[in-house]
């Protein structure tokens, strides 16, 4: 047990140490700038596209009146996908009868925009 605890006490303070040193052995590497290497940057959600795109791909089932699908303005809802990770998961693997969205069938920026309406919505 007191060897245990030891090692990890050694341990940490030495990875941590390493991981210091590493660039110098490694060599530092600097990051290139230019607009050819920043990243795409996914825009923040449009709402109004979003409503659109949830009228035509989603709303057939989840809405009160087609009863098919939960709605998503609950508060039970909000709690549940607080995170929007949450709801790109569940899109994205489908859930019986729900399919799968697909990146042809909803690419990214629009499951954002998806996200920004549902995120508008007010509670009922
Ligand atoms: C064919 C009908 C159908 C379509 C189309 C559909 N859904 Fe669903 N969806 C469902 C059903 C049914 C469930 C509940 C499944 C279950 O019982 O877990 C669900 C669940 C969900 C959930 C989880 C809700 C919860 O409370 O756990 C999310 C988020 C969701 N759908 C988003 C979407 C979005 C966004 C779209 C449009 C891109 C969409 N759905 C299109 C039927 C559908």
């Amino acid at each position: 047990m007191r060897f245990y605890v030891i090692s990890v006490l050694v341990l940490i303070p030495l990875l941590s140490l390493l991981s210091l040193i590493q660039p110098f052995v490694t060599g530092f590497v600097e990051k290139p700038i230019g607009p050819e290497f920043i990243e795409p940057q996914l825009g923040p959600g449009d709402p109004a596209r979003g409503e659109a795109l949830y009228r035509s791909k989603c709303y057939g089932c989840h809405t009160p009146a087609a009863n098919i699908g939960p709605a998503q303005n609950t508060a039970d809802f909000k709690v549940r996908y607080a995170d929007d990770e949450t709801i790109v998961f569940v899109v994205r693997a489908g859930r019986q009868p729900m399919p799968a969205f697909s990146e042809q069938m909803l690419d990214e920026q629009q499951l954002a925009d998806i996200i920004a309406y549902l995120r508008s919505l007010p509670a009922p």
